[in-house]
Parts: structure tokens; C-alpha cells; sequence
């Protein structure tokens, strides 16, 4: 039977589009304004301090387009870069992958490391390729800039932007640092000024709890000076217009206005209602409940794709399968049967991971519900686990997690944030289930 004969309501699970609450629907729920009038720009006067205070920085400027990630991906490379720039990127997921893809597409030159599928970005190899790099200062071939993922959505890997920075530091190398945080902004801290980050991209449809259609970048002195005086050929994706129309609360485009609504009202919940470390520590607790529910299931042959415990994503879980099971298969019964959305495995991991997403506008019911349903389309699709060991390991996980905002930051820093209490045998941190690797 197609879900949408399904009776109640449908869980979108996957790791973004998330759920959008019904008060950031309501806030959308009306007239279209006119985008030169003064409700609008008090709107975006409005709307860019809570943003400056999701990416954690008072120095830099948030940018938007009407557009997704991708668009992000684009807007940041040809605003900094000139043609037959040199870029360093490194390849651990499928979206590390296209985005050094992308840069390859607009012509830029892309030194790309391969790394594991479950390996976070390594900063020793980082500092090693820049070091190397650095000894040519002055050659034309020096790297311009940095790639970054912070969380890789197809292996639900987290990387420590900070080390990222350090190890830019140790190599002495004056490359800029592009940080991806399409799938942790909002969910997880970014200390954008701390962490010298030149340019940052999200888009709408995960943390920030809006429809997917808004690209949203922040950007640093060093990146608006590179775009000052070079860049791409570019028109759309300039971002000198828009941030001189800004100031004045405008754009040099027909913005998505009712998007930018939306946008507000779950700015307004996030940093001013249920505050951002309240909002990391929820994530970092629903992260923690959906691996220990996995680490129950060990014995039916599952397991978490990213290789260390420190690592783990605080938005998404990637499943390994059991040998035999095609992830899609159990990804389609669970959608038809239940009405439950899981996220596929992509790229060179396709078939082989289901991907739980737990982000966005989501409590811990939503999870346990999210987990009995993966259990009931498993089992129906004849893996062997044990009908509730995953979910009564989630809610043991849910008694035993402080809601602790000092955890969430452990997380973002790569240090674990598991329950302080030790865990039942089922619930011991998982061994990663290697995989083709590239
Ligand atoms: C880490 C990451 N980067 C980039 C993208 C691409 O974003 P979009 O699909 O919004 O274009 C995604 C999409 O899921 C993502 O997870």
C-alpha cells in the first residue's frame, strides 16, 4: 500500500529535510510582503544577529540565497576562488566527494585526498599535505583553500572543525578554510570566530527546521577580501551586492520571503526560547539513545558505520546491514508498511547502510517510535534482532543521559558524549563494521 494511504502521521526520518514545526508552518502561513517595503527589511535586521549567533561569530556576515546546499557550495568556491585555483579536499563521504567535485566542475584545481567511509577528516593529514605544500609558498601551486565537511551525512561522521583549524595553524599555511555545515548547523556548536573559519554553508532544511529552498553562508574578513578583489566570473552567486543591499535590510534579488519568515520564527526557537546549548545537548541525548539502540542489534549483525566513538554524529546514525540484506530494501518495506522515511546509502555505500536521521525538530518519542519502526521493517525483512532491544535500550539511554549542555560541546570538540553511567553490556560502544573503502 503507498504511504500516503497510511493513516496517522508519516516520520520523516531521513538526515534532512527534517520536520518543520507547526508554528514555523503557521509563520509561513500568510501574504507574501513586498520585498522593498519596511516590514521586510526589519524582518532581515531581524533575522541576521540570530543567525550570526548560530554560526558563533560577532565578526562575520550570514549570506542568503534562495537555493540548497549545493547552491552554498557554489556560492562559496566562486566568491574566493579565480579560475585554476588550487583547492586541498578530502574524499570520506559522498558529500566531501561532490563538493570537491563541484570545484573541479568550475574549473578550480582539486588536490583530493581519499580517506575510509566512517573516518572523520584527519587533521595529521592535513598538517602533512599543507606542510608539504607550505615548503612552495610562493609557487602558483599553493593551496588556496580548504575543504571541509564537518558532518559527513552519508557515514554520520562528525570532524572537529577546531583541530581542523589547528592543524592549518601547525603547518603555518595561509590557505582559507571552507567548513560544509549543511547537516550540523543549528544541531550541533559551530564556533565560527573561534575556530577561524573564512566561510561557512547550511541549508534550511536541517537543523534550522524550515523547508528545504535557503542556502545559508556566513562569511569572514579574509573570504570577503578574497572576493573583493578576485574570485570567479560570477553573477548571481556575488555576494558584494547582497551584503551592501543587507545593510539596509534588502536584497539585490526577489528573496524567498515567505522562507525568510519561517526562518525567524525557528531562529526565535532555537536561540532565544529553548536556547542553542539546550538544543546540542537534546541532540547529543537523541544521538547517544539511537547508538545504543544499534549496539542491541549488534548481535543480529548490524552495526555503526563510523569508526570511532568520538566521531559519531549527533545528527544522523549510518546502519551497516548484516550480510545478505540490501539497506534499500528494508529502506522501501519501512516507508510502504509504516510510513517511516529512512535515509539510503549513497555513493560506493549504497545498499549497504540505512541512515536514521536525528536532527531537527525531534524529542525523544519521535525517536522511539523512528527505532521501533526500523525494528519492525528489519525483522520483517528477515534480519534476526530481538523485537524491542533497540528502542529499551534507547529509553535506558534516555534515564541514564543527563541533559547536560556541557556534553554537546564535548561532541562538537570530538570528545565523547556518551552517558556518563556505564552502559548494559548490549549498549557497549559498538566496533565499526568495515566496508569498501576507497
Ligand atoms: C553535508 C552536506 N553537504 C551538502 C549537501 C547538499 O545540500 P542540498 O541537497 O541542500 O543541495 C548535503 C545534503 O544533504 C549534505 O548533507
Amino acid at each position: 500500500m503507498p504511504a500516503s494511504h497510511l493513516s496517522g502521521r508519516p516520520f520523516l526520518q531521513v538526515p534532512g529535510p527534517t520536520n518543520v514545526p507547526e508554528r514555523v508552518l503557521r509563520a509561513m502561513d500568510r501574504a507574501v510582503i513586498d520585498h522593498r517595503g519596511p516590514e521586510f527589511a526589519a524582518l532581515t535586521k531581524q533575522i541576521l544577529p540570530l543567525l550570526r549567533r548560530v554560526f558563533g561569530t560577532t565578526t562575520a556576515d550570514p549570506i542568503l540565497y534562495p537555493a540548497s546546499g549545493t547552491g552554498g557550495w557554489e556560492a562559496a568556491l566562486v566568491n574566493v576562488l579565480a579560475p585554476g585555483d588550487r583547492v586541498l579536499a578530502f574524499n570520506h563521504g559522498h558529500f566531501s566527494a561532490q563538493f570537491a567535485q563541484t570545484a573541479r566542475n568550475l574549473g578550480f584545481d582539486v588536490d583530493e585526498v581519499p580517506l575510509r567511509w566512517g573516518q572523520p577528516l584527519d587533521p595529521a593529514v592535513l598538517e602533512a599535505k599543507l606542510k608539504a605544500d607550505a615548503r612552495n609558498a610562493n609557487a602558483p601551486s599553493s593551496y588556496k583553500l580548504v575543504l571541509a565537511v564537518q558532518n559527513e551525512t552519508s557515514t554520520g561522521v562528525l570532524s572537529d572543525v577546531g583541530a581542523v583549524r589547528r592543524a592549518i595553524d601547525a603547518a603555518r599555511h595561509d590557505a582559507l578554510l571552507i567548513v560544509d555545515a549543511v547537516s550540523a548547523l543549528g544541531s550541533t556548536p559551530f564556533e565560527f570566530d573561534e575556530w577561524r573559519v573564512d566561510v561557512a554553508l547550511a541549508g534550511s532544511q536541517k537543523g534550522l527546521m524550515l523547508p528545504p529552498g535557503l542556502a545559508v553562508l556566513c562569511i569572514g574578513p579574509r573570504a570577503k577580501a578574497a572576493a573583493e578583489t578576485g574570485g570567479s566570473p560570477r553573477h548571481f552567486f556575488d555576494w558584494r551586492p547582497i551584503l551592501r543591499d543587507n545593510a539596509a535590510g534588502f536584497f539585490p534579488y526577489t528573496p524567498a520571503t515567505l522562507l525568510l519568515f519561517g526562518l525567524r520564527e525557528a531562529l526565535t526557537m532555537l536561540v532565544e526560547e529553548e536556547r542553542l546549548e539546550n538544543v546540542y545537548a537534546r541532540h547529543a541525548r537523541l544521538a547517544a539513545a539511537v547508538r545504543a539502540a544499534v549496539g542491541a542489534w549488534r548481535d543480529a549483525g548490524l552495526g555503526i558505520l563510523c569508526e570511532s566513538d568520538a566521531h559519531h554524529s549527533p545528527t544522523l546514525t549510518a546502519v551497516t546491514m548484516p550480510p545478505g540484506i540490501d539497506s534499500d530494501t528494508a529502506i522501501k518495506h519501512a516507508r510502504e508498511r509504516f510510513g517511516l522515511s529512512l535515509g539510503v546509502g549513497l555513493g560506493q555505500i549504497k545498499g549497504k547502510v540505512l541512515r536514521i536521521g536525528h536532527l531537527g525538530a525531534l524529542n525523544e518519542l519521535e525517536v522511539l517510535g523512528t527505532l521501533g519502526g526500523v525494528e519492525l521493517a528489519l525483522r520483517e525483512c528477515g534480519v534476526p534482532l530481538t523485537l524491542g532491544a533497540g528502542v529499551a535500550a534507547a529509553q535506558r539511554s534516555f534515564v541514564n543521559a543527563p541533559a547536560d549542555p556541557a556534553s554537546a560541546r564535548d561532541t562538537a570538540r570530538g570528545q565523547s558524549a556518551e552517558p556518563a553511567k556505564r552502559p548494559a553490556a548490549a549498549e557497549q560502544p559498538h566496533r565499526p563494521t568495515a566496508l569498501t573503502t576507497p
